[in-house]
This record gives structure tokens, sequence and C-alpha cells, in this order.
């Protein structure tokens, strides 16, 4: 197994302990074939794989964008080391009963529980009360746990010059190769 971007994403995240180095951007395509990119927290990798744990509303947007194109791709930069992280791969929307689902709820603070018991998302606003926080030990039926496996990695550091960009490729379940190519 050959996986070194993995040594280096971790690496970055050392250097970034900070709750907003966890912020990353998710970029889906919709039904339409148009694209759709919006901030998301990084919730840890799976277990011990290379898989990524993010969550989301079954209700929200990029679900159905998910549904219809089960492909997507998240941009992460790092400034303190000015490095920037590009991982494809296919998205997986876990809304049933599983037991990553479920621990990853229990991971949750009441105050982040809460939202997945507000209103519909992306719909307009009426006079409703939004519950602030919630304590309930098992996930609404909208609770998601969304999961990424890249098999298509584009690291490029801005360190240095010249710059180096490294791509990484999936070849088959575990085994990688990894390219220099111009920044
Ligand atoms: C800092 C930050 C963190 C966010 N984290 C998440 C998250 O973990 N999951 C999520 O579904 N939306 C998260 N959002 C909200 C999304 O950016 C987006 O507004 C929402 O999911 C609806 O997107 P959609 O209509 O494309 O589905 C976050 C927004 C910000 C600004």
């Amino acid at each position: 197994m050959n996986v070194s971007w993995r040594s280096v994403l971790a690496r970055a995240l050392h250097y970034h302990r900070e709750p907003h180095a966890r912020y990353l951007q998710l970029a889906t395509v919709s039904p339409q074939g148009l694209p759709h990119n919006r901030t998301i927290v990084f919730r840890g990798f799976l277990r011990d794989t290379n898989i990524i744990r993010l969550i989301t509303d079954k209700r929200s947007a990029k679900a159905e964008d998910i549904k219809s194109n089960p492909y997507g791709e998240i941009c992460w930069y790092f400034p303190k080391t000015r490095e920037q992280f590009r991982l494809a791969g296919s998205l997986q929307l876990i809304d049933y009963t599983d037991p990553d689902r479920q621990n990853q709820w229990q991971e949750l603070s009441p105050k982040a529980k809460a939202q997945f018991f507000w209103a519909e998302p992306g719909k307009p606003r009426q006079a409703e009360e939004f519950v602030r926080e919630c304590q309930t030990s098992d996930p609404p039926a909208n609770f998601c746990l969304l999961l990424l496996t890249p098999n298509h990695v584009d690291h490029l550091n801005l360190r240095g010059n010249p710059q180096t960009r490294t791509i990484y490729q999936c070849q088959d379940q575990d085994t990688w190769t990894a390219i220099e190519v111009n920044p």
C-alpha cells in the first residue's frame, strides 16, 4: 500500500490544529450538470481507511446532486504550510442504520445535533421555532454521514521557488501512484 498523500495531509493537519482548519470546500454536480460548491467540516477519516468523513442533511441540495452524480471534489487550503489539497472521488450518503453513522452522531455537540431538527434547508423561512440544542442519542432520518473515497489527489505546495505539485492516482483499491507535475 502506497498512500503517501495521506501522510502529507496528516502533516498539514498537524500544523493546523485550529477548528477553522477543518473547513473545506466540497464541489458536486447538480442533476442539470451545473457545479455547486459549499463549505463543510472535515470530521476525520473513517477508522483506519483513506475515506473522508463529512456530515450533511438529506434534505439539502447537495444530497440531490450526489444521488444523481455520486462524484465530488473537496478543496482544502492550509495557510501556514501554504498547501492546497484537492481530493476527488466517489461520494456516499449514509442515511440508514449503520454503526459509523451512529458514532458520528454521538460525536456531535448538542448545538450541531439541533440543526438536523430545523425546518427544511433552503426553503423560505417561516415564523417557526428553531431548536437550539438537542441531546437525542439516535440520529433523525435526515442525518447523513457523507463519505468521500478519493481516487485522485492533487497536492500543490506554494512553498519554495519553484513550487511543487504532485498528482496521486489510485490504480486499484489500495495502490496509488505519485507523479511530480509542473505547478
Ligand atoms: C464554516 C462552515 C461549516 C459548515 N459545515 C457544514 C457541514 O459540516 N455540513 C453541511 O451540510 N453544511 C455545512 N455548512 C453549510 C454549507 O456550506 C451549506 O450552506 C449547506 O450545507 C447547504 O448547502 P447545499 O444547498 O449546497 O446542500 C457549513 C458552512 C460553513 C460556513
